[in-house]
């Protein structure tokens, strides 16, 4: 059974896929998503930080350029997707306090603001007092901490929300199905079959299928992404009204070694994250991790105890060998990948969106974009292979 003929054909609902679909169908391309429920994906449980600079880890400079891109063009992206759909993303420039709880914690910070400061990054180191006074939730014990005024939030699901609508307005047609298997025709990738059977032919297919890019039939073996889930637990609470603003800020902190965040929206919605947990497909919330998230967020925030606890929900992020997305051609020809984005899916959003459709329409990959395509994983197709 064929449905449809497209130019291009993403295999992927969430932010990354509605992005790259509704900026390729901008520039004139026929565009289709192929996804059972658009807009969901591992956005409906991330916390929805901007976080290029206090979510910097060793060995990740490279990706740092490309996070400090996408940041840098969020404003203008926000302001479109919402002139566009009419809809608020609860986009808050309202800057991030990094902070260490006990003396480890402190030496610890202080390495990383080093870090920062060799890459160029704006970070001011503050006393445990100075972090109080902006913050009078916080614990007398906080030892330290970093004001970045640069990384700001936004809400995951109100982004993915607009950008189903963005993809609507602009013509996109969402097919709602599972993409069975990459159809691979003449050595080229054709489109795919739906659970249901349904053909789907494209003249370009976008593998953006989160963790499940690494395990699409009919991939050759070789070009298979290298994406595996890491699961992430996050809780959400809500301040009520009398006790706001319970914080003013994005708070993430070492604590004993660990690492929690918390994430205050405007709605009163407080996200508490996250835990890191390699065990395959598994999205069980367990007792151990919401006792960790909690105990953690207590120490750091003890009046949190008091608030309602109004969601628990795990997720899988799509992790990569190297931490950093793998943007480009696949190595098959028709197929090219937006896939691995693991900590970063929601902040690299616009960065993605603009790179892929600028490939889709005019075959070229974008300078920003070069050191991640996934020949860097040394994926290459062997004749036999097709
Ligand atoms: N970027 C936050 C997380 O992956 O938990």
């Amino acid at each position: 059974m064929s449905s449809g003929t497209s130019d291009v054909l993403v295999i992927g609902g969430g932010v990354i896929g509605l992005v790259t679909a509704w900026r390729a169908a901008q520039r004139g391309l026929a565009t289709a998503v192929v996804d059972p429920e658009p807009g969901g994906g591992a956005a409906r449980v991330a916390a929805g930080m901007l976080a290029a600079v206090t979510e910097l880890h060793y060995g990740e400079e490279t990706l740092l350029a490309l996070n400090l891109e996408s940041a840098r063009r969020y404003p203008g992206f926000a302001a479109e997707v919402t002139e566009l759909t009419g809809h608020d993303l609860g986009y808050r420039r309202c800057g991030t306090l990094q902070v260490a709880l006990d003396a480890d914690d402190r030496a610890h910070l202080r390495e990383l603001h080093a870090l920062q400061e060799r890459c160029g990054l704006e970070s001011e180191w503050l006393s445990g007092r100075e972090c109080r006074r902006l913050e009078p939730m916080l614990s007398p014990v906080v030892r330290g901490g970093l004001r970045v005024d640069g990384d700001h939030q936004i809400d995951p699901r109100r982004l993915a929300a607009a950008l189903v609508v963005a993809c609507e307005r602009s013509g996109v047609v969402f097919h709602r199905a599972w993409a069975e298997r990459l159809d691979v025709v003449r050595g080229r990738a054709a489109g795919v079959t739906t659970a249901d059977g349904t053909e789907l032919r494209a003249g370009q297919v976008v593998l953006a299928a989160g963790s499940l890019s690494g395990r699409l039939a009919g991939v050759p073996e070789a070009l298979l992404p290298p994406v595996r889930p890491v699961k992430g637990q996050v809780l959400r609470l809500a301040v009520p009204r009398a006790y706001a603003p319970f914080l003013s800020r994005t708070v993430r902190a070492i604590v004993r070694g660990g690492h929690v965040y918390l994430v205050p929206r405007e709605n009163g919605e407080l996200v508490v994250g996250a835990t890191s947990e390699e065990l395959g497909w598994d999205t069980t919330v367990t007792a151990g991790g919401v006792y960790e998230l909690l105990r953690d967020a207590h120490e750091l925030v003890p009046g949190i105890t008091e608030l309602p606890l109004t969601e628990t929900r795990a997720g899988l992020r799509p992790g990569s060998p190297d931490n950093a997305p793998l943007l480009g051609p696949s190595g098959l020809e028709g197929l090219v990948l937006a896939t691995g984005h693991y900590r970063n899916g929601v902040l690299l959003t616009p960065v993605t969106g603009d790179v892929l459709a600028r490939l889709l329409a005019d075959g070229e990959l974008p300078e920003e974009a070069r050191p991640f395509t996934p020949q860097r994983f040394g994926a290459v197709l062997q004749e036999q292979s097709v």
